[in-house]
């Protein structure tokens, strides 16, 4: 058996009960759970309504929905005002002819306005496609094409990325900033339009190793997982205020900055502008933050200002979670022993919809290890024939599928989809993992070239692809290399076409080529330029593994 810290960390502080946690974990039923929410009843589904217009109904509506900050900007709004605006946008998008099952693609910043937008899309049944605020031309253009988004809603600012021209199907452009005073001429219309449970929630698009990123399919029927997930691992109570730092372009920011916090009544935090650590702090100070989900590479940012923490009042913080990335047990220790919480790490994908492997609050952590399944999930640790493996061995990560959050279907692409499903009965993460006596699971690297960096997922096809569209480029090979801060950190290895010469101008050009075109998280932060690279003898394929095999070896 790989050896295992095997140092564990109990709860000291929080109002967990630790009864509870035992007994869900003993008890916990798909089924029952699912009855928790109103459409068991009445067989009526809109995940927009349970999410903000069923709080109003059981009245809620003067409790605050969302606390928004930004540098020079801080609003809040109830769950009333949140649902008016939710109604207001589905009724402006209902008179521009959207309709059940469209897809409408969202293209904002973090801001109120974001979150009202999807959830708008969602009460009309439309299909919400949000998008990271960074994503450049080519990001934002090959996503909207791939499942022929017609309506977008998007800002001033923002629209200069979008190439109308390049994206045949789009047939509308709203602006954010006209939404709110734009009329609407019925505004007694009713804007929930009921559904079924498989009907389509939310699109993310998301890479692979090879490829162009795959839009994920998630259904209405997630909200399940999203309930029972927000109320278990985020452990959401009504007088929480809970932020989670992820944009609701990546399936955290929606799953667990939206859907998850809100279908559980919690006060939510949208921050906007980019990290900055003491104001990271000072938000928490300022809106007496109770509970916080970010990311390992923000915590290790964190962790070099030292004890800037100390400058601030974090007394109201009573339980953080991580996910994204491989979480160090140095960071862990640091919270520990800084901010006398324990860091609960979390493991999941786009594809999976919701958590499969947590930290429930009153359980004991295992540092370097991701937690154990959820409670109603079953985790299987394979070898390459699909047979599961005896505890303590390496192999395929894999969970016993369905479930409630589980995508619904990779859109336009059966076969994608069903190579999750190459072992019967299983859906294959593409991660390596171990899982100890204890049913911990240890995470120890991905079956294929995916690169995670700063908990983005990165696939090097579409950095290559982007790469070789510069005049310089003639071959490339992107890796990710490992990196104390980010994870991994993108790394090209470039041939170059004759007559151009290396030189650091060109090598910075190349790069702001791949910044500008494809998003900046995406743009490799180091090149190196090659004579040839390395490839398969039979289809010349360039050999990624061996290139991060040399990186690996000049780390250590
Ligand atoms: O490799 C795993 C890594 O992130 C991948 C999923 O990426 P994405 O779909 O972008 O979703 C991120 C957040 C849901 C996984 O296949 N990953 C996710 N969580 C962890 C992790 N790696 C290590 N530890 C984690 N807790």
């Amino acid at each position: 058996m790989a050896s295992i810290a095997q140092t564990t960390i109990s709860p000291v502080k929080g109002s967990f009960n630790l009864s509870n946690y035992d007994c869900v974990r003993k008890s916990f039923d798909w089924e029952d759970a699912s009855k928790e929410l109103h459409f068991w009843e009445s067989g009526k589904v809109n995940a927009a309504y349970e999410t903000i217009d069923r709080h109003v109904v059981d009245g809620y509506g003067d409790k605050i929905a969302l606390h928004y900050i930004n540098e020079n900007e801080k609003r809040s709004l109830t769950f009333s005002e949140v649902k008016e605006k939710t109604d207001h946008y589905g009724r402006i998008l209902k008179q521009h002819g959207v309709k059940k099952g469209d897809r409408v693609f969202i293209f904002l910043p973090k801001t109120p306005e974001c979150y009202i937008s999807i959830l708008a899309v969602i009460k009309i049944g439309a299909i919400a496609g949000p998008l990271f605020e960074a994503f450049m031309e080519d990001a934002v253009k090959d996503r909207i094409n791939d499942c022929k988004g017609t309506v977008l809603i998007t800002d001033k600012d923002l629209v200069q990325r979008v190439q109308r021209a390049d994206i045949p199907s789009l047939e509308t452009i709203l602006f954010s900033e006209d939404i709110e005073a734009t009329p609407v001429e019925n505004d007694r219309e009713e804007v929930v339009e009921w559904l079924g449970k498989e009907d389509g929630l939310i699109i993310h698009y998301t890479s692979g190793s090879t490829g162009k990123p795959k839009g994920v399919l998630h259904a209405h029927r997630s909200m399940i997982h999203h309930l029972q997930s927000g109320k278990w691992v985020l452990d959401i109570k009504d007088d929480d205020v809970y932020w989670c730092t992820s944009h609701p372009g990546w399936v955290t920011g929606s799953v667990y900055g939206l859907f998850a916090p809100w279908l559980n009544r919690a006060t939510i935090v949208i921050q906007g502008g980019r990290f900055k650590a003491e104001n990271w702090y000072q938000l928490m100070e300022d809106l007496k933050v109770t509970t916080w989900y970010s990311a390992p590479t923000a915590f290790r940012m964190l962790m070099s200002q030292g004890d800037l923490f100390k400058n601030y009042d974090l007394s109201s913080l009573r339980h953080i979670l991580s996910v994204g990335e491989p979480l160090n047990p140095e960071v862990i220790h640091w919270a520990w022993n800084n901010l006398g919480l324990r860091i609960h790490d979390t493991w999941w994908m786009t594809e999976t919809g919701g958590h499969l492997i947590v930290n429930l609050p009153a359980e004991l952590i295992k540092p370097g290890s991701m937690g154990r399944p959820f409670p109603g999930i079953t985790v299987g640790i394979l070898d390459d024939e699909g047979n599961e493996l005896p505890r303590g061995e390496v192999g395929q990560l894999a969970v016993r599928a369905p479930w409630p959050g589980l995508m619904k279907e990779i859109w336009g692409n059966k076969d994608k989809f069903d190579s999750y499903f190459k072992y019967e009965g299983w859906y294959s993460s593409g991660d390596l993992a171990l899982q100890d006596e204890d049913g911990y699971v240890f995470f120890q690297g991905r079956s294929d070239d995916m690169i995670n960096s700063a908990g983005e997922r990165i696939g090097p096809f579409e950095v290559e692809s982007k790469l070789i569209e510069h005049p310089a480029v003639a071959e490339a090979g992107v890796i990710g290399k490992p990196d104390a801060l980010r994870g991994e950190l993108v790394k090209a290895f470039i041939t170059l076409r004759t007559g151009f010469q290396e030189s650091e101008e060109l090598l910075e050009e190349i790069r702001l080529f791949v910044r500008k075109n494809l998003s900046a998280h995406a743009a490799p932060r180091e090149i190196e330029v090659m004579n040839e690279l390395p490839k398969t003898k039979i289809s010349g394929k360039i050999l990624r593994r061996k290139l991060k095999e040399w990186e690996i070896q000049k780390v250590q």
